[in-house]
């Protein structure tokens, strides 16, 4: 019996030694000292010992016991011991590595001048609508006053998606959208993208954008239209900035002006960025024509009104003397971040 003793114990030594997860020595412990583990059938094998030799075996046994039980419970601290070893290891943090550093992005050219455009003609009351990209006929040219013999509809300038669909040309669908829905006073602006079947080169390209503006109320004079614009023109170039009003014709305007400003470049001299002109075109503008008022339900005896159509791509390219319009449009952050700061 002592020697069976002695073998049990030696062997649950060696088996502690070479343990190395949680669960294997959980297993060792119920098969050894467990209900039916081996200690305890040792134990119950005492029933045929003489009476004599029991209490002696017992004690053994129980010394074993609480020998094995002591073993286990230290194999089991080593092991919790070295797993929060373990996994402090790895959380631990190495302070001299090189940070991450997050990229700040920036606003594109286009939306940062479009933001300043924005404040300023919000600071005057203006609201900002939108309107969509793809229009019927009617939004785009029949309700502008445009007839449909007219050249703007020729295949070449528009983009049809069918007879009646389209890419809208101008933003201009918006004051007719607007008027539909609103009665005045009206005082709006609508950035947005528009699309020509332009081919593409240093002042063209097939996407573009236009902020159309639209004020209609009772009263409304082109001195009105001259000193917003004007107004605008000096905020976005500076107050020496020379404004001046050209007659020209759309058929959504009567009368119709489009507006240029002194370069920023030379002053007005003539240089490469005006080609020699000396004057920048920013924007069309004009009266709101009657015809434009009557279709959308406003009495053009009552109401009178203005409306323009900045070109965003052209105010950009002067105000940050972008020499090549396609530059806005490539996205080579290398042009981009000099925007960004
Ligand atoms: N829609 C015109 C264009 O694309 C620009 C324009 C001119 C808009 C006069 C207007 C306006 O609202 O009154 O060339």
């Amino acid at each position: 019996m002592k020697e069976k003793l002695e073998q049990l114990r030696a062997e649950v030594l060696e088996r502690l030694e070479g343990i190395k997860d949680k669960k294997e020595l959980d297993e060792l412990k119920i098969k050894i000292m467990g209900k039916k583990g081996q200690l305890t059938e040792i134990l119950r094998g005492m029933g045929s010992l003489p009476a004599e030799e029991r209490p002696k075996v017992g004690q053994l046994v129980n010394q074993l016991r609480q020998e094995l039980e002591e073993r286990f419970e230290k194999a089991e601290a080593v092991m919790e011991e070295n797993l929060k070893k373990a996994r402090f290891a790895l959380e631990t943090v190495d302070v001299t590595m090189p940070g991450k550093k997050k990229r700040v992005g920036g606003l594109h050219p286009l939306n940062s001048v479009l933001e300043s455009i924005i404040d300023i003609f919000v600071s005057m009351g203006f609201d900002v609508v939108d309107g969509p990209e793809v229009e019927t006929d009617y939004y785009n040219f029949e309700a502008l006053n445009v007839p449909s013999d007219h050249p703007a509809r020729d295949t070449q300038d528009t983009f049809y998606l069918t007879e009646k669909f389209l890419l809208r040309t101008q933003t201009s669908a918006a004051q007719i959208r607007t008027m539909e829905k609103r009665k005045p006073p009206i005082r709006i602006i609508s950035p947005g993208r528009v699309y020509r079947a332009d081919e593409v080169d240093a002042t063209h390209s097939p996407v573009f954008h236009q902020v159309e503006g639209l004020v209609v109320d009772k009263g409304i004079t082109m001195c009105d239209l001259k000193g917003v614009l004007e107004q605008f023109a000096h905020e976005i170039y500076g107050p020496e900035t020379k404004v001046r009003f050209r007659p020209s014709f759309f058929p959504f305007t009567e009368p119709s002006v489009e507006v240029d400003v002194t370069c920023g470049e030379c002053g007005g001299k003539g240089c490469r960025v005006c080609k020699g002109a000396g004057w920048i075109e920013i924007l069309g503008a004009g009266m709101v024509h009657p015809n434009v008022l009557s279709v959308c339900g406003i009495d053009p005896e009552i109401y009178t009104g203005f409306a323009f159509g900045i070109g965003l791509d052209r105010l950009t390219t002067t105000r940050h003397k972008i020499s090549d319009i396609r530059l806005l449009f490539e996205n080579d952050l290398r042009f981009l971040e000099q925007f960004s700061r």
